[in-house]
């Protein structure tokens, strides 16, 4: 019988004109700390891990659970204190000061790469990361691979635009969790949920809003708007 794919949620703050990226594309911390805490909590119910070099990189994540009482939480439950941690890059240029690569006590560091990554970065994630190269990374391939070989059930997608962009243009996606901020940042070429604005998805996506909470006035963030979404099943 062929597994499951595993269940692919994805994670984003927006602003109110639904930009995913600062004017300077630094690191994404627009959201309050409720938005972090609820990032959290979703990050603590997943297996794996998956983001793109592009976040891994800007947003400077070790990608793990910081904390104890939320990885306690995971051991009562019979899981790794940790979610396996995944990073898909084309061009295999892993930076030797990836913040994930000084984080060994997180979870397992898979790399999903085609044959350009150079040797000498192959010889860098030696002993650090296991890395898993195809002649094009294809996202079905991914989940597959931490389903089938790590038994991922779970995988949480933080991020960025243009992963997901893939995810969703082979709809691979299952949930969508936003967090809405009472920004605007504008922008003619700023990058939305799926990238900078291009081409239409192959096909649309239609989701059923199941959650939509606004932050209470005692929390960090009056304003915020947090939605969950399904995507419909044809
Ligand atoms: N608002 C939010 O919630 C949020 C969340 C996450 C990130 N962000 C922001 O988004 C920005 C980064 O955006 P981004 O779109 O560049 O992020 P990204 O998707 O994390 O990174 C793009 C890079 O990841 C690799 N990649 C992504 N999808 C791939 C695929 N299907 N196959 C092969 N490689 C793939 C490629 O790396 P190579 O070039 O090495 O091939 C690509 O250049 C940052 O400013 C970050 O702060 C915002």
């Amino acid at each position: 019988m062929v597994a499951a794919r595993p269940h692919v949620s994805a994670n984003f703050a927006l602003t109110l004109d639904l930009r995913a990226t600062t004017a300077s594309h630094a690191p994404s911390g627009f959201g309050s700390r409720t938005d972090k805490r609820r990032l959290r909590g979703l990050r603590s119910e997943c297996d794996a891990l998956l983001v793109g070099l592009g976040t891994a990189v800007t947003d400077r994540m070790g990608m793990g659970i910081s904390d104890p009482a939320l990885c306690a939480r995971r051991i009562a439950e019979g899981r790794p204190a940790q979610p396996i941690r995944a990073i898909v890059s084309r061009s295999g240029n892993i930076p030797s000061d990836l913040s994930a690569l000084a984080r060994p006590d997180c979870g397992p560091l898979i790399i999903f790469t085609t044959p350009t990554m150079p040797a000498e970065v192959r010889r860098m994630l030696e002993g650090r990361a296991e890395v898993v190269i195809a002649d094009a990374i294809d996202p079905a391939e991914v989940l597959r691979h931490l389903g089938e070989c790590h038994a991922a059930r779970r995988v949480l997608c933080e991020g960025g635009p243009t992963l997901l962009r893939s995810l969703l243009e082979a709809n691979l996606v299952d949930e969508l969790h936003l967090t809405v901020c009472p920004l605007v940042f504008g922008g003619r070429m700023a990058p939305g949920l799926t990238g900078i604005p291009a081409g239409f998805l192959p096909e649309e996506i239609r989701l059923d809003i199941v959650e939509a909470v606004p932050s209470s006035a005692e929390e960090s963030a009056p304003g915020e708007f947090y939605l969950r979404a399904l995507v419909r099943k044809v």
